[in-house]
């Protein structure tokens, strides 16, 4: 609900309270963040400023008490006395980097508020059966009085110029939710420059905050790691075009003594899948800010008379129930109100991929061997991963192409399919679009779509490049080739990856304008393509990859339905991974597999139950060719499908908990039964052993 009163904005869930008010300059003072309030006076909890503090600027010779620096704010801009992070960088039409924002208007919206060029949360309405399962599970409070969604759009306009800042806030009551975003308007006659853009920004009381953060790399994904938060600026941010491996856009912070299940924790999240930041500072005066949107690395962007610019959604939620709290609220909220169409809330199918088995190496008699064996075992999808096309006989060759190998696959894709089809399977298939290999047809007709800097030598990573998604061309040309594989061989499932880092940041079409705008325009052609292709299809299963955990985010959540968790299946490994995602992502996103053992990459052996138990609190599947297994190991496998069938509701959208654990090294997760109407059922897992 969101309730204005005497200028205090009310924004309340079920069981948090969001408050800040105008103050008499204009500007919008933070007043709460943190459990239920009922609505009263806001003098209790605002903060108090009692003496002029020395070496400090003040905003107006009226008042020697208000000063910037000492505000608990909503949003700050340079120039005004404020010395803190800044979510804004721009140079304003007089050159200068000072602006002013000041409160000007306000409404309040039944509902989300969609924008044009980003993916944002939606409202979550379902037709049919499963609209049903999802409303038992999550209750119909949605649409009784005061726990409706709702949007309050703030507008603010600088004091010196004809730009306007508008502060977009969407309460999620039974989510105990709010988002945030904010778009700049410039109707001044000479141009803003964007330096620095963000989404959100909020001063919170100091509670000697831990902040939680996932790390790493490739195989090695969403490692937690926590610091104590003080005066030093933290950032966490990512430069590799994507939001990428080695810094999750997600953030936590914890009072101090938080652990799983008690304890105040406010957490953020982005619907975005670019480049990255979040910034977290304490200050002199005992005020926690966090702000966070799109990253500034070779970020400048242009905003003539006119035009817009949107950022990102940013999602917030608060718990006193500890880290579970609000991993529990962001889980139910990515279930609900981001990933959207056919699949969402419907359980994932179980699925035998084959790249682990056979690598670029098969022939379609080969796959349908491996799929007749797949089917007995309870397998219920089957996906046909790299090199299918061209002339991909490795990671040498071949990307950017659509034309089938006839070597391997005489029948071509549609005759693959419709030969997993009869076998009462579904089928998926296997897409890079975003890259290309210099060695390919592609490549040979049009270089200039790759991504790289004219004056220098491009650089590769696994032997490729980048597609130039800012080109309207190369947009229109994925749209047409993965559409027509996908229709002509009616494919069910697709896993579109993307294996490399952007390095160089240039794209023709900004000649001249500067590239400081390719990062974010690259994700925009992005979201476009996903959009075109798989919204007129919402029958397809879309899992995104990224070498990997590359790019687990809320932004690809809002196309795929679930996200490839790592390339590292090692089921020892995938317990820090798995942990680290569950504090911002459900089971429901995570694509977990159980292969061989001795692991690949690892090289470690663990049992067939052990690499299950880690699988299953996941979008479960295999990545083996089932006919190396022992006549006992087949058994255990079809075993562990029937179960996993059994209880696929409650490991995908079941209460999802991480359970603390006194003993280092030891990992407990359990998952609960959302369905209240019946006696509960839980699955529960412990390191090593199998519950
Ligand atoms: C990287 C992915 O993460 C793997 O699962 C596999 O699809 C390979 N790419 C194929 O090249």
């Amino acid at each position: 609900m969101i309730q204005e009163k005497d200028g205090v904005f009310y924004l309340q869930t079920a069981h948090t309270s969001y408050w800040f008010c105008k103050t008499k300059f204009g500007h919008l003072e933070h007043l709460y963040y943190g459990p239920f309030l009922s609505i009263q006076p806001v003098d209790g909890v605002r903060y108090k400023r009692t003496a002029a503090v020395g070496s400090s600027v003040n905003y107006s010779a009226e008042d020697d008490l208000y000063c910037m620096d000492n505000l608990p704010l909503e949003y700050s801009t340079i120039g005004r006395g404020d010395y803190r992070f800044m979510p804004l960088e721009a140079v304003m039409p007089d050159g200068s980097f000072t602006a002013d924002f000041v409160f000007e208007s306000f409404t309040v919206t039944k509902g989300t508020v969609p924008m044009e060029t980003l993916p944002t949360a939606w409202e979550g309405k379902r037709e049919g059966a499963e609209s049903k399962r999802a409303h038992k599970e999550n209750g119909d409070a949605q649409k009784e009085p005061g726990r409706e969604i709702e949007t309050l759009c703030i507008t603010m306009k600088d004091t010196a110029f004809a730009v306007y800042l508008k502060l977009y806030y969407t309460v999620f009551p039974d989510m105990d939710v709010i988002t945030r975003r904010a778009v700049l308007v410039n109707e001044e006659e000479g141009s803003v420059q964007l330096r620095r853009f963000l989404s959100m920004m909020v001063d919170l009381p100091n509670r000697n905050y831990t902040m939680l953060t996932l790390n790493g790399g490739w195989s090695k994904e969403a490692h937690v790691s926590v610091r104590k938060l003080n005066e030093n600026l933290v950032l966490n941010t990512s430069t590799t075009g994507s939001s990428s491996n080695r810094h999750n856009p997600g953030i936590m912070l914890g009072e101090e003594g938080a652990n799983e299940d008690k304890g105040l924790v406010y957490g953020f999240n982005l619907i975005y899948s670019g480049n990255h930041m979040s910034a977290s500072q304490v200050s002199a005066f005992g005020l926690a800010r966090v702000a966070m949107g799109i990253g500034d690395y070779c970020f400048h962007w242009t905003l003539e008379k006119g035009r817009t610019f949107e950022t990102p959604e940013a999602v917030m939620t608060c718990s006193s129930h500890g880290y579970n709290g609000a991993s529990h609220a962001f889980h139910g909220f990515v279930n609900r109100h981001i990933v959207r169409g056919d699949w969402q809330g419907k359980e994932r199918p179980i699925l035998l991929n084959n790249w682990e088995a056979t690598f670029f190496d098969f022939k379609e008699s080969r796959l349908l061997r491996m799929a007749v064996e797949a089917k007995k075992l309870g397998i219920e999808l089957f996906v046909l991963d790299d090199g299918w096309f061209g002339e991909r006989n490795s990671d040498k060759a071949g990307l950017g192409d659509y034309d089938v190998n006839p070597k391997k696959l005489p029948h071509g894709i549609k005759g693959l399919a419709e030969r997993i089809h009869k076998m009462g399977l579904k089928f998926g298939l296997w897409f890079e679009p975003e890259m290309v290999n210099e060695d390919s047809k592609l490549y040979r007709a049009h270089p200039d779509w790759a991504i790289k800097n004219p004056n220098r030598p491009a650089v590769l990573g696994r032997n490729q490049l980048v597609l130039d998604l800012c080109r309207k061309e190369v947009q229109d040309y994925i749209v047409k080739h993965v559409s027509h594989v996908l229709d002509e061989a009616n494919v069910d499932y697709v896993k579109w990856d993307m294996n490399r880092h952007i390095a160089e940041g240039w794209s023709e079409t900004l000649r001249g304008r500067g590239q400081g705008e390719f990062y974010h325009r690259y994700m925009l052609g992005l979201y476009r393509v996903l959009a075109r292709i798989f919204r007129p299809r919402p029958h397809i299963l879309l899992e995104s990859c990224s070498s990997g955990g590359n790019r687990f985010d809320l932004g690809m959540l809002c196309y795929s339905p679930q996200i490839w968790a790592s390339d590292d299946t090692d089921p020892v490994e995938r317990l820090k991974i798995q942990t680290g995602l569950s504090y911002f992502y459900p089971p429901s996103t995570m694509g977990a597999h159980v292969s061989e053992s001795p692991h690949q990459q690892t090289l470690r052996k663990t049992s067939i139950s052990t690499r299950f138990a880690v699988a299953a609190f996941g979008c479960f599947g295999y990545e083996m060719d089932f006919k190396y297994l022992t006549a006992a190991q087949k058994k255990e496998v079809k075993e562990q499908i029937a179960f996993y069938k059994k209880y696929r509701r409650i490991f995908q959208f079941g209460e999802f908990s991480r359970v603390e654990c006194p003993k280092e090294n030891k990992v407990i997760w359990q998952a609960v039964e959302r369905d209240q109407q019946h006696p509960k059922e839980a699955v529960a897992f412990r390191a090593g052993s199998q519950a």
